[in-house]
């Protein structure tokens, strides 16, 4: 068996920070991924209120720690303290994942690129040419937005409820690709019209589950649904659009592949994606 987790002198340190923190499942599944690959590190949780993020990753520096899953509320703030951002978290605007390379911090972006891997994996290979519609205009939806660029879908309808935040993040793209703001009021024409239908609200998350963004109906048989939420693993607008007979896709595993891409970047080691998500859904199913 695997010699992963056992500390020792040479244990190398990895965490993630935010505010709160104590209700995040990425110790679990990062501890995990390195019992299965045998790495000698360990994942921990750290509560960084705002006025410590400074000294953070002093510490950071300090101690060496080799890598950092940053989540709200320090996206954008933890940018102002790295020496170099890359590209994806640039477009984005905003760093989950901090690789350490001997005291020089560079900000990555996995979201997105998360997201995308797990619907290709999980639902659809093949997203060029794809229709899709966005459900809000937070920063969940600007990760998403990023990753299907990548993927050269046809274009991207942003429908918000505050009209505004569409429009402004619509037009932070569409010099790269065809993004627009959709009109919320028309929300039902623009789902018709849709491959793909992504919400990335809030509308629908324990405890509120009652609630969904759309009415299911609006939507063709051939549409992709997916819901970035996971808590409920199936939220009600996924129950409806499968009962409807469209292809269901859950926000498990947008969780599970940021994480795995950050692992790969960590270590340079393949990320063991099924054996995390199983350590997470065993701990989600025991909540
Ligand atoms: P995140 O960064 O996780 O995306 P956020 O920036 O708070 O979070 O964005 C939440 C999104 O959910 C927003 O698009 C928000 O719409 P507004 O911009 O109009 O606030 C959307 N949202 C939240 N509650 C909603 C509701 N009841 N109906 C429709 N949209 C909702």
């Amino acid at each position: 068996m695997q010699q992963g987790n056992k500390v020792d002198s040479h244990t190398v340190l990895y965490g993630v920070i935010g505010d709160p923190i104590r209700h995040s499942k990425s110790p679990l599944m990062m501890n995990r991924a390195f019992k299965e690959t045998g790495i000698n590190g360990i994942y921990t949780a750290f509560h960084i209120v705002p006025d410590q993020l400074a000294n953070f990753i002093a510490g950071v520096r300090a101690m060496g720690i080799r890598g950092v899953n940053v989540t709200i509320p320090h996206k954008l703030d933890v940018m102002h303290h790295l020496d170099h951002i890359d590209d994806s978290a640039l477009a984005i605007g905003a760093v989950n994942t901090i690789v350490n390379d001997g005291g020089r911090l560079t900000g990555y972006n996995t979201d997105g690129i998360g997201y995308v891997r797990s619907l290709k994996e999980e639902i659809e290979p093949d997203l060029a040419g794809k229709r899709v519609v966005i459900l809000g205009a937070g920063g969940a939806a600007r990760g998403i937005i990023y990753g299907l660029i990548q993927e050269k879908v046809d274009q991207i309808a942003v429908a918000n409820r505050t009209a505004e935040r569409a429009s402004k993040l619509a037009g932070d793209f569409s010099n790269q690709a065809d993004v627009y703001a959709g009109d919320w009021d028309k929300i039902a024409q623009l789902c018709a019209g849709a491959d793909l239908v992504i919400n990335t609200t809030s509308v629908g998350m324990f405890p509120h589950i009652e609630g969904t963004p759309i009415d299911a109906s609006w939507l063709r048989e051939e549409t992709i649904a997916s819901d970035l939420i996971y808590n409920p693993l199936e939220t009600r607008f996924l129950r409806e659009a499968r009962e409807r007979g469209c292809r269901a896709h859950g926000g498990l595993g947008m969780f599970i592949y940021q994480g795995a891409y950050a692992f790969e970047y960590w270590t340079g080691t393949d990320a063991p994606a099924a054996a995390m998500r199983s350590c997470v859904l065993e701990a989600l199913r025991g909540n």
